[in-house]
């Protein structure tokens, strides 16, 4: 029976009167596209990260694809990612006809397993067949693209091991860690991205921070940046967005056929006050986080996931695993009580596409599989009151034990 109260959206954006205020004052000043505020953005930005570049785009694909553009991936060359993901973090890679290589997950994160990705580079480095490579002749890896899964910080220390030893760019897709923190092997803290070669964000309605649609590539290597920028803009030459205003110029020119790309100035107002309120929205959902985990934590038939130690998880997602019979009918259940849900990821390998082009059937990431079929992703956002906390806790609590007790998918 339907419930009778609003329904508890899956995630509701943390808009508050300063982000409104600035889109109101962009809009009055007349200049919405790209500009001063973008430019704003992009300094705040990289002073937050504590890289030496940022390059606003219009999302996270768009920043993701322009960082395999500037190191230089070419088609037939191929690239580690998980396949447990976004569609976003391996179709870029397929946009230069290269190839994305998918890597298992850790079962207890569900990040990147870089022993798996150790295990597949030294096949490729020995000429062996994998499963989804097809042409031999097809063996530079270029690149390791690891997502730092629902806001938890992926290997990267061991990550960026590989990236040495088999002379790998590091393109992290930090679409869920606005901000995230793990530890270096040297026993200090980093920020998620920090390391990269280029960090890529997201900053999606549903993200820790939103501009509604946006994302960020972040650098320290400046001719990288450079390329970025350019390539944001139609390829061309140099501060393109400016040759409307009065320190402009009207000419320009296209050195390459670059893309459109860029942030607006109204995306980035709302991005300006996000990013001020990223530390306290971080406190939140770890707040959010750690009442759910003492609440699930003493049920036997759900499976909190947690923190690798030395890390701290923004927690953008906030996922649990109950047995996988139950799991389809546990979320029509949670949507009948006014409670949104969702899945964090039909694995990349499952999905039509993939299979086809490359050949996957199911089985071939068994890991990936399995976290799939059982996992659950909760409401979890600034403003998600404790009442709201509590009521999904108690459905979700009280769903599992009546379906398992029905025996339901047996
Ligand atoms: C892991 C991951 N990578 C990349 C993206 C793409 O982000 P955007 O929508 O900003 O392009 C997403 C979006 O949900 C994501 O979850």
């Amino acid at each position: 029976m339907a419930d009778e109260r609003p329904f508890i959206n899956f995630h509701r954006p943390c808009i508050g009167d300063e982000e409104i205020e600035e889109v109101v004052a962009c809009i009055r000043s007349g200049w919405l596209t790209t500009g001063s505020r973008a430019r704003r953005f992009e300094e705040d930005f990289k002073n937050y990260i504590g890289a030496k570049f940022a390059v606003a785009m219009n999302s996270c694909t768009a920043a993701l694809h322009l960082a395999l553009e500037a190191i230089g991936l070419q088609a037939g060359d191929l690239v580690l990612v998980p396949t447990m993901t976004f569609g976003a973090t391996a179709e870029v890679v397929r946009y230069f006809d290269a190839i994305p290589v998918f890597v298992d997950s850790n079962p207890d994160d569900f990040c990147m397993d870089m022993g798996h990705a150790a295990q597949i580079l030294e096949k490729i480095a020995s000429g062996s067949e994998i499963k989804g490579l097809k042409t031999k002749s097809a063996r530079r890896v270029k690149a390791i693209i690891p997502v730092h899964f629902g806001g938890r910080p992926a290997d990267i220390v061991n990550c960026k091991k590989l990236c040495r030893n088999f002379d790998l760019r590091l393109i992290e897709d930090c679409a869920h860690v606005c901000p995230a923190y793990y530890r270096r092997e040297d026993g200090t803290n980093a920020m998620a991205g920090s390391e990269a070669d280029i960090a890529c964000y997201s900053f999606y309605a549903n993200k820790t921070i939103t501009t509604g649609e946006g994302g960020m590539a972040t650098t320290d290597n400046e001719a990288w940046a450079d390329r970025m920028r350019v390539m944001s803009l139609h390829g061309i030459s140099k501060d393109a967005w400016k040759r409307f205003t009065r320190s402009g110029s009207w000419f320009y020119e296209i050195v390459a056929p670059g893309y459109k790309y860029n942030i607006t100035d109204i995306a980035a107002s709302i991005g300006i006050h996000q990013l001020r309120k990223a530390d306290i929205f971080f406190q939140e959902r770890r707040r959010i986080a750690a009442l759910y985990d003492s609440i699930f934590g003493k049920e036997e038939d759900i499976a909190i996931v947690s923190e690798r130690a030395g890390t701290s998880s923004s927690c953008h997602l906030y996922c649990i695993r109950v047995p996988a019979k139950i799991r389809n009918t546990l979320i029509e259940d949670l949507k009948e009580r006014a409670i949104g849900t969702s899945v964090h990821y039909v694995p990349l390998h499952m999905h039509p596409y993939y299979r086809e082009r490359y050949g996957f059937s199911e089985g071939d990431f068994p890991v990936s599989e399995k976290l799939y079929s059982e996992s659950v992703s909760l409401p979890i956002y600034p403003g998600l009151g404790d009442s709201e906390i509590e009521y999904i806790a108690g459905n979700v609590i009280s769903c599992v034990k009546k379906l398992l007790a029905k025996g339901c998918g047996a």
